[in-house]
């Protein structure tokens, strides 16, 4: 298995954790991934990293 890693130091929200929701969720973007998780919505920084895990699922 993938070393977790945390993607949002902000919210403490674990790549597993975002990978989880948007499996389970069905999600499409950044914005929804943070109402799902809280992640990306205090400083934003980890937005990219976000896009990034919804690239890497949805383009699958
Ligand atoms: S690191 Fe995710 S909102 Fe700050």
């Amino acid at each position: 298995m993938e070393k977790d890693i945390i993607i949002c130091t902000c919210e403490e929200v674990y790549k597993s954790t975002i990978v989880k929701a948007i499996k389970d969720k069905g999600l499409k973007t950044v914005e929804a991934v943070g109402e799902e998780t809280g992640a990306g919505t205090v400083c934003g920084q980890c937005q990219d990293d976000i896009q990034k895990i919804l690239d890497e699922i949805n383009n699958k």
